[in-house]
C-alpha cells in the first residue's frame, strides 16, 4: 500500500544509509521493503510512535534489515525466490518432522551428521536441533538459558560444524529449524551482566525493579510457570539489589520488548540464522511476549505485533524462512499466532498442536475418543497459509489445558478428571501400565503436568518388565496409533527422537544436580546407539515400532490428501470410542482418505450406514492404505481391531 508519511520517512532514512549501501544487487529487497514497509512503520507506530527517539530507532530497524539482506549468500537469496513462487510449500504431505537434542542424539554437531542417514532411512526431511547456542554449564533449561545469541555452544561445536551439518542437510533436502529464544536470556548474558554492573541501557533490556511495588502488582494475575522449581515471577538479584521478572526459571530473565532496542536486537538474531541457511526459525515462548498488570501476561495483543514486525521484517529480508510458534495455549489463541488474517499466515506460518496432542493422551488414558472430539471441533479453522505442527510427545510436559466445558460435556468433572489422568500417566491409577512422572506440581491450585517417554506413558516400560506379552501388543499399537493420528491429521508430524524406537524413560537425570528437579529430562533420553540397531532385527520391538512409522511416513507422503488444505473432515460416529476423520484433496476427488481410530482395548464396530449416505462405504469392502488389508462390510458394519487405525481408501 502506497502511503505518504511512511514513504517520506523511508526515503529520509534510504538517503541517509546511502553512502554505506555499496551493493547494487538490491532490487528484490528494495521490492520487499517497498511493500512491507508501511506495515512494519504501522506496527512500530503502535508498539513505539510515543517515543521520543521514535525516527532514530525505524532507522535503525531498517539499517539491520538491509545490513541482513547484504550479508544473504546467493544461494539463500535464489531460494527466497523459489519459494515466493512455490509460497505454499511447506503444505505439502512430503514434509515429516523430527526433534532431538543434540548432545543427548549423537553427542555434537558432527557427529549428528553421522546420524543422518537412519532419519533418511525413516523418511524425515525437516530437522529440528533443539537449542544449540552458547548458554552456561549447569542449569539452562535445556539450552532454552542463552548466554550469546550468535555464538554455538562449544559443547555441541562451532559455526563452522554447523555449516557443514547445513551443508550436509541442503544436499539430502532436509530442512533445518533452529530455536531463537525470543522471550528471555540466560542471566549471563552480556546484555544481563552488563545490567547488573548498573549500566542503564541494559537494565532497561529487562525488567528490574528497585523494590516489590510493581513484581507485587503482576504477581496478582501472573500464572506460575515453574511453581516446584522456580516459584513466583519475580527473583532478586544480590548484586544489582533489584528484583528482575524470571517467568520461567530464576536464571532466565525476561526480555523487556517495550524498549524497540530489544527488538530490533532480536530481529538481527532472527536474520542472522536465517542467513546461516536456517530454513525455519523457532520462536520460543512466543505467548510471553509482552507483560501487562492486571493481566496474566500472556497472548497480550502486544505480542501479537511484535510477531508480525518480526515476520514482516524477515519478509523483507530472508522472505524464504518459516517461523514456528511455540505457544502452549488454548486453541483460541493458539490460532491468532498465524495472525489475523483471511488467508496469509501474518506472524507464524506454523504452530505448535498442543491441543492434539494433549486430546491424544486423553483417549489413551479414557481409551474413549470423546474429549478428543469435542476438543478437535474446537480448533478454529487454520488460514489458507499456515499449517500445523502435529505431535505426540515432544521435549516438553503434557499440560491439561483442556477446555473446562469440553470435559463436562464428555461426561467428567474438570478437577477429578484431570487427577485421574495425572494418576493414569504416572502409575498410580488401579491397572494403568504407564509410567509417567508428574511435572510442574502447582501445591496452591492443585495442577500438575505429565513428562515421560512416549514408550514408558504407552506401558512399554511395564510390559517389557512383566513379560506380558498382551500387554506389549497394546503398548506398540498404542504407539503406532498415536504416530498414524500425527501423520494423517493434516500439518506436519513432528516426531520426538527415540519414539521411533520405543525408547523408554531415562531415569539418569536424577543423578545430576542440575537437571534432578526438572522431571521433563526423564524424556531427554541419550541415544543407545546399541539398542537403535536392533530395529533392523526382524520381530524385536525397536523394529516392530521403526518399520510401522516408516511405512506410515511413506505411505503419508503418497497420498495427496494428507496434505493441508484445511481438507479435514471430522465425522461424528456413534461409538464413543473410535475418532473418525476424512482427509480430501480438493483438486483431485480420487484422493480421499477415511481416517479410523479405535482407542479401546476391545475391538469395536462402526455402523456405517449414516457414513454411506455421505459418499462413503459404496462397496463391500475397503481397502486400508496402510496394511493393504482389505476390509470387509457385513451388515452395514465394520470391525476396527483393538488399539488400532485404518487409513481406508474411499
Ligand atoms: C519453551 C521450551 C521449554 C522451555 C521454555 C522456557 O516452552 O519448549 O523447554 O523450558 O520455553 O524457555
Amino acid at each position: 500500500m502506497y502511503e505518504q508519511i511512511s514513504h517520506s520517512k523511508l526515503n529520509d532514512i534510504l538517503i541517509e544509509l546511502a553512502p554505506d549501501i555499496k551493493e547494487k544487487n538490491l532490487q528484490h529487497f528494495y521490492i520487499r521493503l517497498g511493500s512491507n514497509f508501511y506495515a512494519i512503520y504501522t506496527l512500530f507506530q503502535q508498539l513505539y510512535g510515543e517515543r521520543k527517539d521514535f525516527d532514530i530507532q525505524l532507522s535503525s530497524l531498517v539499517k539491520t534489515l538491509i545490513q541482513s539482506y547484504i550479508t544473504r549468500s546467493k544461494a539463500l537469496r535464489k531460494l527466497d525466490l523459489t519459494r515466493e513462487k512455490d509460497h505454499d510449500w511447506f503444505l505439502s504431505q512430503k514434509w515429516v518432522g523430527y526433534a532431538l537434542y543434540c548432545k543427548e542424539f549423537s553427542g555434537n554437531l558432527k557427529t549428528l551428521q553421522k546420524k543422518l542417514h537412519y532419519m533418511q532411512d525413516l523418511g524425515i526431511n525437516m530437522l529440528h536441533v533443539m537449542p544449540i547456542l552458547d548458554c552456561p554449564k549447569g542449569k539452562s533449561d535445556g539450552g532454552y538459558a542463552v548466554r550469546d545469541f550468535k555464538k554455538i555452544n562449544a559443547e555441541v561445536g562451532n559455526l563452522k560444524d554447523l555449516d557443514s551439518l547445513i551443508k550436509n542437510l541442503k544436499s539430502r533436502d532436509i530442512l533445518l529449524t533452529l530455536d531463537v529464544v525470543v522471550n528471555h536470556t540466560s542471566n549471563t548474558h552480556e546484555w544481563a551482566t552488563k545490567a547488573r554492573s548498573g549500566d542503564l541501557k541494559y537494565q532497561n533490556y529487562y525488567h528490574i525493579y528497585d523494590d516489590r511495588k510493581m513484581p507485587d502488582l503482576y504477581e496478582e494475575t501472573m500464572p506460575e510457570i515453574f511453581p516446584e522449581t522456580s516459584p513466583g515471577n519475580f527473583t532478586w538479584d544480590e548484586e544489582m539489589q533489584k528484583w528482575v521478572m524470571t517467568v520461567f526459571n530464576d536464571f532466565q530473565w525476561d526480555l523487556n520488548y517495550k524498549n524497540p532496542e530489544v527488538l530490533i536486537e532480536m530481529i538481527d538474531i532472527i536474520l542472522f540464522w536465517a542467513n546461516r541457511g536456517a530454513d525455519i526459525i523457532r520462536l520460543d515462548a512466543v505467548a510471553f511476549l509482552w507483560k501487562k498488570i492486571g493481566s496474566t501476561s500472556q497472548n497480550e495483543r502486544e505480542a501479537h505485533l511484535i510477531l508480525q514486525l518480526m515476520k514482516d521484517c524477515c519478509q523483507v529480508s530472508a522472505p524464504g524462512v518459516l517461523f514456528i510458534a511455540e505457544a502452549i495455549v488454548a486453541p483460541v489463541e493458539v490460532i491468532k499466532y498465524f495472525g489475523e488474517d483471511a488467508i496469509n499466515a501474518k506472524e507464524c506460518e506454523i504452530a505448535y498442536n498442543a491441543t492434539l496432542m494433549a486430546l491424544l493422551w486423553d483417549a489413551v488414558a479414557t481409551k474413549k475418543a470423546n474429549l478428543l472430539n469435542l476438543g478437535i471441533k474446537n480448533i478454529p479453522a487454520k488460514l489458507e497459509r499456515a499449517t500445523w505442527l502435529n505431535y505426540a510427545r515432544c521435549h516438553d510436559d503434557i499440560g491439561l489445558g483442556f477446555d473446562d466445558n469440553d470435559i463436562r460435556m464428555a461426561g467428567y468433572d474438570p478437577k477429578s478428571h484431570r487427577n485421574f489422568l495425572v494418576k493414569y500417566f504416572t502409575g498410580e491409577h488401579e491397572g494403568s501400565p504407564a509410567r509417567g512422572v508428574a511435572f510442574g506440581i502447582n501445591k496452591k491450585n492443585g495442577d500438575a503436568r505429565i513428562a515421560g517417554s512416549m514408550a514408558s506413558l504407552s506401558g512399554l516400560g511395564v510390559a517389557l518388565d512383566s513379560g506380558d506379552k498382551v500387554a506389549l501388543e497394546a503398548s506398540i499399537k498404542t504407539i503406532d496409533l498415536l504416530h498414524s493420528v500425527i501423520m494423517a491429521f493434516g500439518g506436519i508430524p513432528l516426531i520426538y527422537y527415540g519414539d521411533a524406537l520405543g525408547v523408554l524413560n531415562d531415569q539418569s537425570y536424577l543423578l545430576d544436580d542440575d537437571k534432578k528437579s526438572d522431571s521433563r529430562w526423564v524424556h531427554r533420553p541419550y541415544m543407545n546407539w546399541n539398542k537403535a540397531e536392533l530395529r533392523n532385527v526382524q520381530g524385536t520391538v525397536e523394529n516392530r515400532i521403526f518399520k510401522s512409522l516408516k511405512k506410515m511416513i511413506a505411505v503419508r507422503k503418497e497420498v495427496s490428501a494428507f496434505a493441508d488444505h484445511n481438507n479435514r473432515e471430522l465425522l461424528q460416529v456413534n461409538n464413543p470410542h473410535l475418532f473418525v476423520f476424512s482427509r480430501f484433496d480438493v483438486r483431485n476427488q480420487y484422493s480421499r482418505v477415511l481416517v479410523i481410530c479405535n482407542f479401546d482395548t476391545n475391538a469395536q464396530q462402526l455402523d456405517v450406514s449414516d457414513l454411506r449416505k455421505r459418499g462413503f462405504f459404496q462397496y463391500d469392502s475397503i481397502t486400508d492404505i496402510y496394511s493393504a488389508e482389505v476390509i470387509n462390510i457385513t451388515d452395514n458394519h465394520i470391525n476396527i481391531p483393538p488399539i488400532s487405525f485404518y487409513w481406508l481408501s474411499t
